[in-house]
């Protein structure tokens, strides 16, 4: 397919500034593969914690490779609105963070936005309850101001912080008052790296130690980076899910180098396996072992990936990914597996609609508070490109090898949905119109132009 047949929308009202969205829509061809290298941008998890643990260390913060969207924006919008100094943020620029140290936030003089990012609202929770004598207020986009924020407040209430908010206290804008915090052992109602990470930032200033619990592990970028950071933290527990922070050392600004987000390389990964042709390798690949399910599930399926040049980049293991197409075979997933690729689940899910068999997906009712309510915006939009699915509470069934062809679809405001609907386009009989592709740009902002390039 000729690249040009990808036509890139112009300049769009981004899903977190809070900008009316206009439809945009974006015709995309069926056929042709995928071929060559591409570089995806930096890891969005790994990205506003360098900037907020940046924020509160005692001088200056390196990052290179920070990724350069939407989400990482609105961390550096609510921090440089407390006084913290960060530089411009763009494509192959280091950013520079000049820290305030643990308790140096200067009171917002307005509330803070958060955009679309959740990471940016939980993890600020945590970061702000413990501010003593401050306030602070933060709000998003409509989806964020729908997701559930009492799994956040409500053990951080146990460490006695005051947060308000709508539906009683679940939902933002939510007030914060700032004040001392003590510490405590907290077991957490769900395994999620953002509410343990909020609570291991509250810790940090707690008046004694801290343990947060989790059900299962989460990915651990937090753990990984307030250690090299200088915080006195501990993991132990079965697989790592227990995590004890002591108050006491401040955090010293590092030299931080972002790997390339495997979340977005999940896109490319199932694109690849799924394109007949397709021979695609993707450079500088984040292979923390927190995140990696997705590879696990597509060396179950039979896809022919190759993990190339294992190495180690600043406490994070990084490799190249090479994929090639191939037959696919059904996959069952379910249970502590889900947290390990939470994100990849609506791109798995185009890969199942190609494999031979029927696949099931459970254990992933997080998907439903997600950006948006995943398991039905997924089921929906591929049902309109003919694929066969049910929806369960907790997952779907999906039919494989029933051919998908091109309709009219939409990213319903979620990027990672955007980018799967692009994927299932690719093997789809006849063209598709996805609208809201925009959406994209929460999280790779390149994406579009990196599809044309790699179809070109
Ligand atoms: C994230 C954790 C995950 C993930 C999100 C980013 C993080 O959310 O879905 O995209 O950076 O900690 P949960 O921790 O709520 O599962």
């Amino acid at each position: 397919m000729p690249s040009s047949e990808i036509a890139l929308p112009g300049p769009l009202p981004s899903p977190g500034s809070g900008a009316p969205l206009l439809t945009s829509e974006l015709r995309l061809a069926a056929g042709g593969s995928l071929r060559g290298s591409v570089k995806v941008p930096g890891d969005k998890s790994i990205s506003h914690r360098a900037l907020l643990f940046g924020a509160i260390a005692e001088g200056e913060t390196r990052i290179d490779g920070l990724l350069p969207a939407e989400d990482p924006l609105s961390t550096a919008a609510c921090l440089r609105a407390m006084g913290v100094e960060v530089s411009a943020i763009a494509v192959d620029q280091p950013v520079l963070v000049r820290g305030v140290g643990l308790d140096g936030f200067q009171e917002p003089a307005d509330i803070l936005d958060c955009g679309n990012s959740g990471t940016t609202m939980r993890l600020m929770l945590g970061l702000l309850a413990g501010r003593s004598g401050r306030h602070f207020v933060l709000t998003g986009d409509a989806s964020l101001r729908r997701r559930p924020m009492r799994r956040v407040a409500g053990p951080l209430a146990e460490m006695g912080a005051t947060i308000a908010g709508r539906r009683g206290g679940e939902l933002a804008p939510l007030a914060i008052q700032g004040r001392a915090l003590h510490g405590a052992t907290i077991r957490t109602p769900v395994a999620s790296a953002q509410v343990k990470s909020a609570l291991l930032l509250a810790a940090l200033t707690a008046d004694g130690p801290t343990t947060v619990i989790e059900p299962a592990l989460s990915r651990d970028h937090s753990e990984r980076m307030l250690r090299a950071f200088g915080a006195d933290l501990s993991v132990h527990g079965p697989g790592g899910t227990e995590v004890t922070v002591r108050p006491g050392p401040g955090l010293r600004g590092q030299a931080v180098t972002v790997p390339g987000d495997i979340s977005s390389a999940a896109f490319w990964l199932v694109a690849a396996a799924i394109t007949p042709g397709a021979d695609l390798t993707v450079q500088n690949v984040g292979l923390n072992p927190s995140r990696t399910g997705i590879l696990e599930v597509l060396e179950r399926m039979g896809a022919r990936l190759e993990v190339l040049d294992r190495r180690d980049v600043a406490g994070e293991p990084v490799g190249d990914l090479r994929v090639c197409h191939g037959p696919l075979q059904a996959f069952t997933i379910g249970g502590d597996l889900i947290p390990r690729l939470v994100d990849e689940i609506p791109v798995l899910a185009v890969a199942a609609c190609c494999a031979e068999g029927v696949s099931r997906i459970s254990g992933a009712e997080e998907l439903r508070v997600k950006e948006t309510d995943r398991l039905a915006v997924m089921a929906r939009q591929l049902s309109a490109m003919g694929a066969q699915l049910e929806e369960h509470a907790d997952g779907l069934t999906i039919m494989g090898g029933v051919p998908l062809h091109g309709a009219t679809v939409n990213s319903e405001t979620d990027h990672r949905v955007a980018m799967s609907l692009a994927v299932a386009s690719l093997v789809a009989r006849g063209d598709t119109f996805l609208q809201d592709p925009e959406a994209a740009a929460v999280s790779y902002p390149g994406f579009w132009v990196d599809l044309a390039r790699l179809r070109a």
